[in-house]
């Protein structure tokens, strides 16, 4: 076994054969010794460092049907809501105010959101908070698009790949969703010069071992500057709704990978992972993630940004998930640092 963890961190990559072995022979041991290595390679990069940025789910409509998301069109149970743009710069001004120097627009594929609309709020916040970067994560967009915000002053972009392999995607998403075209967009939002981040979920519905095996090569060839993965959930009103949820130990394995074959990635403990488990998110960094993404969404808004069921930091009680996340992350030893946060250049 040690020789298989001590070649994924020398070389930070695998034959195909041995990453499949990885997944198949998940063990607390194996975890152990992933996590404190991969523990040790987030180390030389970012000290005991964790990363923050402000989420703001600024809309939840969505014109796309995904099985599993609980936002998908079709689920007409969903309460709709969309921020006006004065209520999205009041979260960025409450979050500057809380140390957050990244914000993280994010909304279903939502038509009515224009894309000047779209443009005039990243000129907004790029001129109120020159010190911040703003991340994008607003699905698939044409070229043309995303290099206009990119020239608005957007500086990062998330766009999970959700899964690398043609047949299981097609599992996943209704027949006008494609993964070439998903892919196309990463291909974009890289050559414009976007930090991006990609992903996918651990345990969807119908994923093998071989599709994380091909999840993982996707990414290495990528080479994104961001992974963000966190276990599928099942969400009630959607048609995989008795799926069986990802697990803990799954995506603390993953993460651990990911980490040793992308040293200087920045890699969230989810909010996902956090719902599966209450010390999911602490989990993850002691598996070797190093970003946090507390919730900055006025609370009144936050339950109908439900892509899954029970998800944590909904609750009145949550109006305040920064102090929260900076209690649990010095309670395991590690620091919140406030400055931007970008990839580290070589
Ligand atoms: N469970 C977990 N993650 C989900 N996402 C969407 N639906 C679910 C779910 N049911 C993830 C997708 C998407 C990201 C914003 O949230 O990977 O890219
Ligand atoms: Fe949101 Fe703890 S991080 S309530």
């Amino acid at each position: 076994m040690s020789k298989i963890t001590e070649k994924l961190e020398k070389e930070q990559f695998l034959e195909k054969e041995e990453f499949k072995w990885l997944l198949e022979n998940n063990t607390p041991d194996l975890r152990a010794d992933l996590s404190n290595r991969a523990r040790r390679v987030a180390g030389q990069t970012f000290g005991n460092g964790v990363y923050v940025r402000g989420l703001i789910e600024f809309s939840n409509y969505c014109k796309n049907d995904c099985y599993y998301c609980g936002i998908r069109c079709s689920n007409e149970q969903a309460n709709r809501y969309r921020l006006s743009e004065p209520e999205i710069l009041d979260c960025c001004a409450i979050g500057y105010d809380l140390g957050f120097r990244t914000f993280v627009l994010q909304g279903g594929e939502d038509p009515d959101f224009t894309d000047e609309q779209m443009l005039e709020l990243i000129r907004n916040i790029r001129s109120g908070y020159k010190d911040c970067a703003i991340t994008l994560s607003l699905g698939e967009r044409p070229r043309a698009v995303y290099e206009a915000f990119f020239a608005a002053g957007a500086n990062r972009y998330l766009l999970r790949h959700e899964t690398a392999s043609e047949d299981h995607y097609q599992k996943l998403h209704p027949k006008q969703l494609r993964l070439e075209d998903r892919k196309a967009c990463l291909q974009d939002l890289k050559e414009i010069g976007f930090q991006v981040g990609t992903g996918f979920m651990v345990g969807s519905p119908h994923q093998t071992v071989e599709n994380l095996v091909a999840d993982l090569l996707f990414i290495k060839t990528l080479n994104p500057q961001m992974i963000g993965i966190g276990p599928f959930i099942p969400h009630q009103h959607t048609p995989y709704k008795e799926a069986k949820a990802g697990t803990l130990e799954e995506t603390l394995l993953l993460i651990s990978i990911l980490r040793l074959m992308l040293p200087k990635a920045l890699i969230p403990a989810t909010t996902a992972l956090g719902t599966i488990d209450p010390k999911g998110r602490e989990l993850g960094i002691l598996a070797g993630a190093n970003v946090v993404m507390p919730n900055l969404s006025p609370v009144s808004v936050r339950k109908d940004y439900a892509l899954y069921d029970n998800k944590i930091c909904t609750g009145d009680e949550a109006a305040e998930c920064r102090v929260c996340l900076t209690k649990r992350i010095e309670g395991i030893g590690y620091e919140i640092l406030t400055h931007r946060g970008d990839y580290p250049q070589d």
